[in-house]
């Protein structure tokens, strides 16, 4: 198969050290290089090089200790131990909507097409924590454009596994299930969108969203969906789970934006995940620090209403 995996040590936050944060440079420069080189997409530059000098990595152990996922738990210590169970392989994916040649892929086959390249990513979470991670992943767009989208294709649905007896948490309303996420076809094609595999070196763990899940840093992590089986292009905007579960809440774009409060709290400072209780909060970055890339996707539109 063709993936190259990049190990990576797993160094406790306290422990980065410049030779870190030059591993993580390099890594990213390679998969820059690679992205450029293969499909005709556009690069993501200096730009995305300076940001990533600045980007610590968080140890994994609190990465992987301290997730999101709903279909198990709503505690973000629990799903470490719940996901365990899930059964990852094999992994069909549906691939459906505004294409010539909708059906159910292997996933083994999807990848063999893929070059797995690691790219490190701010992530930034709703309820205000971020981390920085080495994730092992694929362009979205990659994939994507070898389904051949046709000209109704404006955005792209993705959906979640739904077992109950697996996903225990699926037997609670507190969403919609299956859990639902969409981009615009143009953040879809973004270079800084990828489909990740693996982190750390690593297959991705089942509590971070094994077999496959979504990235897209610059937007909050809820639109970063798990343990993806269905991709359906589609004409009109999806309804995803957090906005049908709160309407008020969650809207579709979800870009990361310091000036927005959230109905309940604000989300102009973030807590680095890891770091001590003494340690200051971050100032939050509009985009997610990713504006110089993905600014111009949104001209015309008002950020403060376009939620
Ligand atoms: N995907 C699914 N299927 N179910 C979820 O509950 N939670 C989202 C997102 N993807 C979620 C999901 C939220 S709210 C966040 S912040 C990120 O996953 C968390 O990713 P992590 O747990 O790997 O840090």
């Amino acid at each position: 198969m063709n993936r190259l995996i990049n190990k990576q040590s797993n160094a406790l936050s306290a422990e980065i050290t410049d030779k870190d944060v030059f591993n993580a440079r390099r890594a990213f420069i390679k998969s820059t290089a690679m992205l450029s080189a293969g499909l005709l997409l556009p690069s993501l530059g200096q730009a995305q090089t300076e940001l990533n000098d600045k980007l610590v990595i968080t140890a994994r152990e609190h990465v992987t200790n301290y997730t999101n996922y709903y279909e198990f738990s709503t505690n973000k210590q629990d799903a470490t131990k719940l996901a365990k169970p899930l059964k990852t392989k094999p992994w069909r994916v549906e691939i459906s909507g505004e294409i010539d040649k909708p059906g159910f892929y292997h996933l083994d086959d999807l990848l063999k097409a893929n070059t797995i390249e690691e790219r490190i990513y701010r992530f930034r979470c709703v309820e205000a924590w971020s981390m920085v991670v080495p994730w092992l992943g694929f362009p979205l767009a990659q994939m994507l454009a070898r389904f051949q989208p046709n000209s109704r294709a404006k955005f792209v649905e993705f959906t979640t596994l739904y077992d109950p007896e697996v996903m225990v948490g699926q037997h609670s309303s507190i969403l919609n299930w299956p859990y639902v996420e969409g981009l615009r076809m143009d953040e879809a094609m973004h270079p800084l969108t990828i489909l990740a595999t693996g982190m750390y070196g690593e297959d991705l763990p089942n509590q971070n969203g094994a077999p496959l899940r979504l990235i897209v840093p610059w937007k909050y992590g809820f639109k970063s969906i798990k343990a993806i089986v269905k991709i359906h292009f589609r004409e009109t905007m999806p309804d995803t789970a957090w906005h049908k579960s709160a309407p008020r809440e969650y809207g579709f774009y979800a870009n990361v934006n310091p000036e927005v409060s959230h109905p309940r709290w604000s989300q102009s400072r973030e807590r680095v995940l890891g770091s001590s209780i003494f340690t200051p909060k971050r100032a939050t970055e509009l985009f997610n620090g990713y504006g110089q890339q993905v600014a111009s996707l949104y001209t015309g539109m008002d950020l403060t209403q376009s939620i």
